[in-house]
């Protein structure tokens, strides 16, 4: 019968390699996750799963592209915590963060650093804080755009420091750590899954880390809250999305295979190695969806506080 061939046809998912958009440049913190977890997923999946870069705006422009694909499995978004605070920080973000994607799962929580240049004069947190309120206009921070991890970590250090910065948008991290290596830009804080290295080989200064506890493969550095800013916490958890629509045997072997993926050791040994927590108990859809709820309404609340306007 027609309906017997139809779950037929779910069955035999996928048929053809699925691309992964990521909604940033290659080479950068949700690259280096998404390529990782492709690479793990390949196996579960039986096809290959291809890494799509699509930077800009913040991770709306990717994001948007996979609202607007095909709801047949083969488009597949793989997001941070970006996804829920575009909604406040742009009057038309492209997609809604309700209602234009089905939940696969979370994927890794990531925690973020504060990092300079490396011959940026200040040496700690402390003299930082100094350093920008005698230089305020001179100041530079990088970002991925407005609603991406750096710029919401950006946020809050400004907050925190109490002065204004000039920020430079990139279409990704993986740029902005190539200009701040090339010292045209001064500071950027950013991911430990694109740092990591950079802080080891002493190629860029960095001054804290962003979560409450220190980072056991940076132990060396202290945390913003222990450093005087008490409460300073953001952490950048990922997840994976596909279409609004897509049929529910296909979401439930994206669901499966992404379980598989978060278990496979090499995937864990490298996350492990960039400073990454991997989110077993909460690759399903109903954790994803729950912490898009709760997200949402949170940074609104934070990015009004903050004054920051929508674009
Ligand atoms: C990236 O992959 O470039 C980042 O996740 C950017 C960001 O959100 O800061």
């Amino acid at each position: 019968s027609a309906m017997l061939a139809a779950g037929a046809a779910h069955a035999e998912f996928p048929e053809r390699p699925i691309n992964m958009v990521v909604p940033f440049a290659a080479g950068g913190p949700t690259d280096n996750v998404a390529r990782s977890l492709a690479e793990a997923m390949r196996h579960s999946l039986g096809q290959t799963v291809v890494v799509e870069n699509k930077g800009g705006a913040g991770g709306t422009i990717g994001t948007t592209q996979v609202a607007r694909s095909q709801p047949d499995g083969y488009s597949v978004l793989l997001m941070h915590a970006g996804f829920s605070t575009a909604p406040s920080l742009y009057k038309n973000p492209g997609y809604d963060p309700y209602k234009s994607f089905e939940p696969i799962g979370l994927v890794v929580d990531v925690p973020m650093t504060i990092i300079a240049r490396s011959d940026f004069p200040p040496n700690n947190i402390q003299e930082l804080a100094d350093y920008v309120k005698k230089n305020k206009d001179k100041v530079s921070l990088a970002n991925a755009g407005i609603g991406a991890a750096s710029h919401l970590c950006g946020t809050m250090l400004v907050e925190a420091l109490g002065v204004q910065l000039l920020t430079i948008p990139y279409k990704g991290t993986a740029p902005a750590m190539n200009d701040l290596l090339g010292k045209q830009v001064d500071l950027l804080c950013d991911q430990t899954t694109n740092t990591t290295q950079q802080i080891d080989s002493g190629k860029v200064k960095a001054y804290a880390v962003t979560s409450l506890q220190r980072v056991p493969t940076l132990p060396k550095l202290p945390t913003m809250d222990e450093s005087g800013f008490k409460g300073f916490e953001v952490g950048i958890w990922h997840g994976m999305w596909v279409p609004k629509g897509t049929p529910k045997p296909v979401v439930d072997k994206l669901v499966k295979s992404l379980q598989a993926g978060l278990a496979d050791p090499k995937f864990q040994e490298r996350m492990k190695q960039l400073g990454a927590t991997v989110l077993t108990a909460d690759a399903n859809p109903q954790a994803l969806d729950a912490k898009v709820k709760q997200q949402v309404p949170q940074w609104a609340e934070l990015f009004k506080k903050a004054g920051v306007e929508q674009q």
